[in-house]
């Protein structure tokens, strides 16, 4: 098969140019896409009359035709013809002959191409938020269940206050629930058509885009052509969003590798989501989250590459754009399979709740709560801070906790300490003193789970 554009030239493409600017390697993941975009154009064609019924009914059979062949591994990819978009074009004449080479009327490759990705991407980030939406449901899952479990909450990585396993799990989901919303406004501006834009100055025939556009499902049409086949925006716009999210991920991994370390020895992943090692026997280690941690470089990188690729680019459509692809690609590949398999393991994640209440019960995490209570009496807080922290040194010293002081000792520290203390020293009372919207307490926790499950169902 011919390349379409040899008119004008006298010699044959160099070998390697022709390998080093072809594109057909990675953008054949786009055929579908390029096929029911052939198929809107070509209707939309026949509306205004440029094709007739008959050549549009073989037009469509044609490509309908080498979608199959497609799936089914017979469609033969040639370098020589660049690119996917070619590739189809050329087979469809080879196919049904001369009615082919009226396809690509009013068109370009160009805003094909900016069209493809545009659809492909719209389909992708549906995936990804279905995938999204099960992780964030597997979460509240956890969450309700573990509404009452109790664990030290950290800041520096030092115990601060118990907080609860579920409002800890909820912290996570709402990282993701803005994940949802960045990926759902991202969307809005991918679903618009470059079509019609052609090279880039439009066409000389009346192409009706706004038909097209409804064809094809998008909610709007470029408004500027020279804008249509240049822009990539919406590509580092949900690159940006893909991103945040592994950013969101890799430090839940880093979580969930710390809390399977038998330092912490708050969680055990399952046997079916870690692995061993080939030389220590009693190695059990958590890959997948360090994978996912790991995996987020490539898609800074990739945004980064993105970002570089359009920074000095002039109007309007350059080779460049081209470079669009394979990082696009791997984001949405690395994204997904991050997701699914994080939302895979966190409903067989076991939760060691005798551990994390044991080691709640070590370092101090209901100091704070002393210090309310003083207040409660009337000390200043900044008088109470310095009383607790008298008796926290004094703990230190004899080795024990707080709660494990007599009331008497208590009162050696201040004289309105008073038997109903105790009350504030177990961690459970401290967990349910934070009875406000947004607070840790099992009842908060139930409440905003339901809350999460109402709002993903509202949009
Ligand atoms: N393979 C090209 C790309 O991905 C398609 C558009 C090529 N257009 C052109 N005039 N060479 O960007």
């Amino acid at each position: 098969m011919e390349k379409p554009w040899t008119g004008r030239f006298t010699q044959a493409t160099d070998q390697f140019v022709e390998a080093f600017t072809a594109s057909v390697d990675f953008d054949q993941r786009l055929y579908h896409y390029d096929i029911a975009g052939s198929i809107a154009h070509a209707t939309m064609l026949t509306k205004i009359g440029v094709l007739n019924e008959h050549e549009m009914q073989q037009i469509i059979e044609g490509l309908q035709a080498i979608e199959q062949d497609i799936e089914q591994g017979q469609f033969v990819w040639s370098i020589a013809l660049e690119d996917v978009h070619m590739n189809i074009e050329a087979r469809l004449t080879e196919k049904i002959g001369a009615v082919g080479k009226k396809l690509h009327t009013g068109r370009s490759r160009n805003d094909q191409v900016a069209t493809d990705i545009r659809l492909y991407l719209r389909d992708q980030v549906d995936l990804i938020q279905t995938e999204l939406q099960r992780l964030i449901e597997a979460l509240v899952t956890v969450a309700e269940r573990e509404n009452a479990t109790i664990l030290p909450g950290f800041t520096h990585l030092q115990s601060a206050q118990p907080v609860t396993f579920g409002h800890h799990m909820l912290a996570w989901v709402e990282m993701l629930m803005r994940d949802r919303e960045r990926l759902r406004d991202c969307r809005q501006r991918v679903n618009i058509m470059p079509l019609g834009a052609a090279a880039l100055a439009g066409t000389t025939y009346p192409l009706d885009r706004h038909y097209t556009a409804q064809l094809l499902g998008f909610d709007g049409v470029a408004e500027n052509s020279l804008d249509a086949v240049s822009d990539r925006d919406f590509a580092i716009e949900f690159n940006a969003a893909a991103a945040v999210l592994m950013m969101h991920l890799s430090r839940f991994g880093e979580e969930l590798v710390l809390w399977s370390s038998a330092q912490f020895d708050f969680i055990d992943l399952g046997d079916a989501f870690c692995t061993g090692s080939s030389i220590m026997p009693q190695k059990k280690n958590p890959d997948v989250p360090e994978l996912v941690r790991g995996k987020t470089g490539r898609v800074y990188g990739h945004l980064m590459s993105l970002l570089t690729l359009m920074k000095s680019q002039p109007l309007a459509y350059n080779k460049d754009n081209q470079e669009d692809k394979e990082p696009l690609f791997d984001t949405i590949d690395t994204l997904k399979g991050c997701l699914k398999v994080y939302a895979d393991m966190i409903p067989i994640m076991q939760v060691k709740t005798d551990n994390m209440l044991q080691t709640a019960r070590q370092g101090f995490t209901t100091a704070t709560d002393l210090a309310d209570y003083l207040v409660r009496k009337g000390v200043a807080f900044r008088d109470a801070h310095e009383i607790v922290g008298k008796a926290v040194r004094h703990c230190v010293e004899q080795q024990c906790d707080l709660s494990d002081l007599s009331l008497s000792v208590l009162q050696g520290f201040s004289d309105t300490i008073d038997a109903d203390v105790h009350e504030v020293l177990t961690l459970q009372g401290s967990v349910a003193a934070r009875n406000h919207f947004g607070g840790t307490a099992p009842e908060q926790v139930i409440a905003a789970a339901q809350r999460v499950r109402l709002r993903l169902k509202a949009s």
